[in-house]
């Protein structure tokens, strides 16, 4: 262990790479990468980053012990009683760790801290339900990062101090990865994320399944919370199918959202994130306008088409014009629908 950064040198570069790496390309590049080296080291760590991971674990020690975590306790014991068989957590948009941004003081370390507790709560369930059956060998969910603006000291916070309260093992994946594996199974936290990226959440599979998560923490989208998000949605793919197509169109899309946010709001029970306003020091925008989805029932893989169906032949002009498909709707016969109606 040593309380220096790393020695780095362009002679080293080229002397290992055997050429002569141009002069203004490596004072560009080191321009860009030098904040990752400007630090004071600490038992081999840079002094901030060191000292965000002590701040870390004090959180989750504070989240363990403190009456003014105790409503946040008592949402994840009731959110994780409900888990059944979860694989991996993804956690999306966490953005990039910011020593102290004037006002707002700790939002990504709390951020990242109720992830890590909660990653630790269901791995703790699975662990006893394991040893109970006496089954397979217990696994700890896989924590999976991903954050296009993710720079090297983020990752290097998540990736290479060890914490004692923090005992998981992340990894940072580059997009798409981390979206890609994202299906039933997975345990999703996303806090105020672009709605845009509500496409990644709401996927479905080859076979028209839902790979929605069971259990999610991301932007509220009921109305009684405030939240726009289906509204953003469906306004930004409008205006986009217009300008792309240069005429007032209604794409494909547009509809498979607008009827899996449907399917979201019947299938997943929607709570607000437990008020954090007793957590002294804490910036009450950390978790605002958030909310845990739970999964509270099945919609078949064929209903799930049907609904989808409805909706897009809903919106169809198409259907509302001409009678007999729209009589074909009223009576639910989607085989003579599906095939009259070519909806872009
Ligand atoms: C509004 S910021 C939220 C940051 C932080 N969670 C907060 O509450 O302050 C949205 C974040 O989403 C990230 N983002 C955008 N596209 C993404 C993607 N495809 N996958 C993961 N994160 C993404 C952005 O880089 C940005 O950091």
């Amino acid at each position: 262990m040593t309380d220096k950064g790393p020695q780095i040198s362009k002679e080293d570069l080229d002397n290992h790479i055997g050429r002569t790496v141009n002069q203004d390309v490596w004072e560009d590049v080191h321009k860009i990468h030098e904040n990752e080296f400007w630090d004071v080291y600490i038992a081999g760590h840079q002094e901030q980053l060191l000292k965000a991971s002590q701040a870390i674990d004090n959180i989750l020690e504070d989240m363990e012990k403190l009456d003014a975590w105790e409503d946040f306790r008592s949402e994840v014991k009731i959110l994780v009683s409900k888990t059944t068989g979860i694989k991996r957590a993804v956690c999306l948009a966490l953005g990039i760790f910011i020593h102290k941004i004037k006002g707002v003081e700790g939002i990504w370390t709390h951020q990242y801290a109720a992830f890590a507790y909660i990653c630790r709560a269901i791995d703790d369930k699975q662990k006893r339900e394991s040893d109970k059956l006496d089954s397979a060998p217990f696994k700890p969910i896989k924590r999976c990062f991903q954050d296009p603006k993710f720079d090297t000291r983020t990752e290097y916070l998540l990736t290479k101090i060890e914490r004692k309260h923090d005992t998981g093992v992340n990894f940072v994946m580059e997009p798409p990865d981390a979206t890609d594996i994202i299906d039933e199974d997975t345990f999703l936290y996303a806090i105020h994320i672009e709605p845009s990226m509500w496409r990644y959440i709401l996927r479905n599979d080859e076979d028209g399944r839902s790979l929605c998560p069971q259990v999610m923490i991301t932007n509220c989208i009921s109305e009684k919370f405030g939240g726009l998000d289906r509204d953003r949605t469906a306004a930004e793919q409008y205006h986009k199918d217009c300008a792309l197509s240069n005429r007032a169109t209604f794409s494909k899309r547009l509809d498979e959202m607008e009827a899996a946010f449907k399917r979201l709001s019947e299938t997943h029970a929607e709570t607000a994130f437990p008020l954090v306003s007793r957590i002294a020091n804490l910036d009450q925008h950390v978790f605002n306008r958030t909310s845990i989805f739970q999964k509270v029932r099945d919609i078949s893989s064929q209903e799930q088409i049907v609904k989808l169906n409805e909706s897009r032949y809903l919106l169809s002009q198409n259907t509302l014009t001409n009678p007999s498909l729209l009589r074909a709707l009223l009576l639910k016969r989607h085989d003579i629908f599906e095939d009259s109606v070519n909806v872009q």
